[in-house]
């Protein structure tokens, strides 16, 4: 082994680890458990919002001991100058049927929650069981949500964070740690 994995090479752009590796292990562990006890019957579908949940829904899954299903979709935001007038629309669906299942949204982090809670009208059309949601990181910067995530795996700074998934112009989605980083306001 190395002395210095060349994965966690700092770049100068990248402010001291807000949430670390050894912290998010942990947390995502006692999401799972959560979870596990949550849904004690019925059919789990968790589906993860692509790109940003791609990291944490893995280890999630991990952590989820009953048996349950993964499917991803891609959402995008369109036809407003403000995130919070726009419309959701899926640009990947779930290939699983919805309906029957109780369906976990994944989401990396939420800052307004409108992609959440729309996605979530969207989700209900299609006859589930339920639809809850479940985010790494909540920066809680609105208290007006429709639906609020059921779990929620840190209170996250209001500042733009990368790694564990999160990037910035599609990089540093492989840090293991979450960092703000340096010149950027949430
Ligand atoms: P919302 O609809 O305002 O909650 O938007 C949430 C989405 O914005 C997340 O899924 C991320 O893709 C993105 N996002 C919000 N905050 C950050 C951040 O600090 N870093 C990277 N992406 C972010
Ligand atoms: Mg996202």
């Amino acid at each position: 082994m190395p002395a210095e994995n060349p994965l966690l090479a700092r770049n100068d752009d990248i402010g001291a680890a807000i949430f670390d590796e050894a912290t998010i292990a942990r947390r995502v562990r006692e999401l799972g458990r959560e979870i596990n006890g949550y849904y004690d019957s019925g059919e789990l579908l968790l589906v993860g919002l692509l790109k940003g949940s791609f990291i944490f829904l893995a280890d999630l899954v991990r952590n989820i001991e009953r048996a349950h299903k993964v499917d991803f979709c891609i959402a995008a935001s369109y036809g407003a100058d403000t995130k919070s007038s726009g419309t959701v629309k899926l640009l990947y669906e779930p290939d699983i049927c919805l309906a029957g299942h109780h369906v976990l949204l994944v989401e990396d982090i939420v800052e307004t929650g409108c992609t959440l809670n729309r996605l979530a009208d969207v989700f209900e059309e299609r006859g589930p069981e339920s639809v809850e949601f479940a985010t790494l990181m909540h920066k809680r910067v609105t208290s007006t949500l429709a639906k609020e995530p059921r779990f929620v795996g840190f209170d996250a700074p209001q500042e733009f964070l990368v790694g564990y998934g999160l990037d910035y112009d599609e990089r540093y989605r492989h840090l293991p740690f979450v960092a703000g980083l340096k010149g950027q306001d949430g």
